[in-house]
């Protein structure tokens, strides 16, 4: 598994803002959607791509286009949602599947209650949105989810990371075939006792869409 910290000072100032507790929710899901942007701009460095001959008003010249399959991008609800936009702006072709995924606050499990994806994932590059890798439960279970699908690599993009996920991930697909790279924000401190990212934002969803 590979992990990349984007380390750029635009990056560091928005979620600056994102964590500070008096951004509201309309503020909040602009830097996230803007943060998603940038981030998705280091995630889709290897996406694949054919090569195309077209013609500018001066002459042919080789330009490439999406590959195909078309690249599949998988928002993690409901938090994940607000990060959709963000992504497709930047690659308003790819597709666009949706995994509905809890995570039980006791146990910290993560089961999944609503899924709308191809069946056949083979060949397909797999761009996860899950704003944050806290435990690693959630991405764990949505990576096997589309690896069992036939995905052939998937990146996620998380805006914020706890160490104890990354380890969680690393350890949950040591083995697997399939390259799996997360491209995230930052790395922050921990994880308190019940499971939320130190210093974090607090809770991503609650903050993009109030508690309900
Ligand atoms: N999910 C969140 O929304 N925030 C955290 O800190 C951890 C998991």
């Amino acid at each position: 598994m590979r992990i990349h910290v984007a380390d750029h000072p635009l990056i560091s100032h928005k979620l600056t803002a994102l964590r500070d507790e008096r951004t509201d929710s309309p503020t909040f899901r602009r830097l996230a959607d803007e943060l998603v942007t940038l981030l998705a701009y280091e995630a889709t460095r290897d996406v694949r791509v054919t090569p195309i001959q077209i013609r500018t008003p001066v002459g042919p010249t080789l330009g490439v286009k999406l590959a195909a399959p078309r690249p599949l991008v998988v928002p993690i609800l409901r938090a994940g949602l607000g990060m959709l936009e963000g992504m497709t702006r930047l690659m308003p072709t790819a597709e666009v599947g949706f995994l509905g995924m809890i995570r039980d606050e006791t146990t910290l499990q993560a089961s999944t209650y609503a899924t709308r994806l191809p069946d056949d994932l083979s060949g397909r590059q797999c761009y996860v949105l899950d704003p944050m890798l806290a435990t690693g439960g959630t991405l764990i279970a949505a990576c096997r989810f589309l690896i069992e699908r036939g995905a052939t690599e998937i990146t996620a993009i998380c805006l914020l990371a706890a160490p104890e996920g990354v380890t969680a991930l690393r350890e949950a697909f040591e083995t697997s075939t399939v390259p799996i790279t997360v491209v995230t924000g930052a790395m922050d401190e921990r994880l308190d006792e019940h499971g939320y990212i130190v210093p974090g934002l607090g809770d991503a969803g609650d903050r993009l869409y109030g508690v309900v």
